[in-house]
């Protein structure tokens, strides 16, 4: 191949191509679900301007639409056209942050971002990872190491990813039963000295949040605040979360409620000197350690950073807050409704709701045209569930779908 590589150039056409095929499929996200593609590698490819023509339908049109009013469904938000932009740039800068030679301000941009968002959370430092089930193995890992913990106790609402942790690390895991409100009932922790004991800052299935001051005598608290972490930058909201300042470490989404491209998530340090040393590896190549689970990463702290600038604190409250009122709006909606249910009053934008008696909920899920919910298994009992992930969505849409589809 020579020297001179079109596919390296900038290419402005195709990137303005790209961009109008984004801008013309938009409205159809959700329309196809099909991916039209052959089944074996070509041996001759098509060139990119073809790829992308040929990726075009199934990739655009087969993504469910995020930002769309009747999208009321899981923790995926819809993302801000500046990280888009900032993703753009990420992936033609390629930046390492194992390498501090190949991004020295990429690794600035994260240290940036987290030294923004820590004292948030009553935190010293961090890093990114790509998503809080990484969160959650990093800050139980380093409880392992700086603690010496045995096990991990977290309520039987906890997610999945903290019992998965506690597997990776050799760890036991203890479930604690929760209350009516899917809250860790904190009489029942037992001993906890030798325990990293695991608190959720909005439970993946109904939006609770434990007792977040409780320490009970734990080696280690962390708080997996994955959905509900960003409400600590709303004046308004931030006093639900109340109590996370003590803990040793938090996890937070930003490809939630951050509004971020996934893959990019917080993990935060009450003692971050001491996690860091704790979770660094050093090896030959490497001019600086390796610190945490991933090796090589990308620079998702770019996108964070350019959205925390371009909203500052205010703007991005605003756009958290005015999800935690649409989840209020619906649940006004439900309770109105003589033939609706909630499980209960939303506590953090997640609500859990149904036809009165449940009935085939799966198969309501499945008729449903215009607007999406998502499924929840609370106490073995099923139901619709609503997470306001999307500052456009329109309740009144979302509940009209539910009614037509019963
Ligand atoms: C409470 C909680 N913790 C952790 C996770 C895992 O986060 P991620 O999907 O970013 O890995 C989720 C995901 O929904 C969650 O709801």
């Amino acid at each position: 191949m020579a020297a001179e590589d079109a596919s390296f150039a900038f290419n402005a056409a195709g990137l303005d191509r790209a961009l109008a095929l984004l801008k013309a499929r938009r409205g159809a996200a959700g329309a196809a679900h099909t991916l039209d593609v052959p089944e074996r590698m070509p041996e001759a490819g098509l060139g990119e301007s073809a790829a992308l023509e040929a990726l075009a339908v199934s990739v655009l049109d087969g993504a469910a639409p995020l930002g769309a009013p009747g999208t009321f469904a899981h923790m995926d938000p819809p993302t801000p056209w500046i990280t888009w932009a900032l993703a753009l740039w990420n992936a033609a800068l390629n930046q390492n942050l194992l390498h501090p030679e190949t991004a020295p301000v990429a690794r600035e941009v994260e240290r940036r971002a987290v030294d923004w968002l820590a004292p948030f959370f009553g935190m010293r430092g961090g890093q990114m990872v790509a998503g809080s089930t990484l969160a959650n193995l990093t800050a139980l890992w380093a409880a392992r190491e700086v603690s010496g913990v045995r096990e991990v106790v977290a309520s039987a609402a906890a997610h999945l990813s903290v019992r998965k942790a506690a597997a990776l690390l050799g760890l036991r895991f203890r479930e604690v039963p929760v209350d009516g409100r899917q809250r860790l009932q904190v009489e029942a922790l037992g001993d906890v000295r030798r325990s990293a004991l695991v608190l959720t800052a909005g439970t993946t299935a109904s939006g609770a949040i434990d007792p977040l001051d409780v320490r009970a005598g734990a080696a280690w608290v962390h708080v997996d605040a994955a959905w509900a972490g960003p409400l600590r930058l709303s004046t308004r909201h931030a006093g639900l979360l109340d109590g996370i300042e003590q803990a040793d470490s938090v996890a937070v989404s930003a490809h939630k409620w951050f509004f971020q491209p996934k893959e990019s998530a917080l993990v935060l340090f009450a003692r971050w000197e001491e996690a860091r040393a704790a979770l660094s590896f050093g090896g030959g190549y490497l001019a600086v350690p390796n610190v945490g689970v991933a090796g090589s990463r990308g620079a998702a702290a770019v996108p964070l950073l350019a959205t925390l600038l371009a909203w500052g604190r205010r703007g991005l409250a605003e756009r958290v807050e005015r999800c935690m009122a649409l989840a209020e709006e619906l649940a006004a909606l439900v309770r109105a409704h003589p033939e609706l249910e909630l499980f209960a009053e939303p506590v953090c934008g997640v609500l859990a709701w149904r036809p009165r008696g449940g009935g085939d909920l799966r198969g309501l899920r499945a008729r449903m045209r215009g607007a999406f919910v998502s499924l929840a298994q609370i106490d073995g009992s099923i139901w619709l569930r609503s997470v306001a992930a999307n500052p456009l969505a329109q309740p009144q849409r979302v509940l009209e779908a539910v009614l037509a589809a019963r």
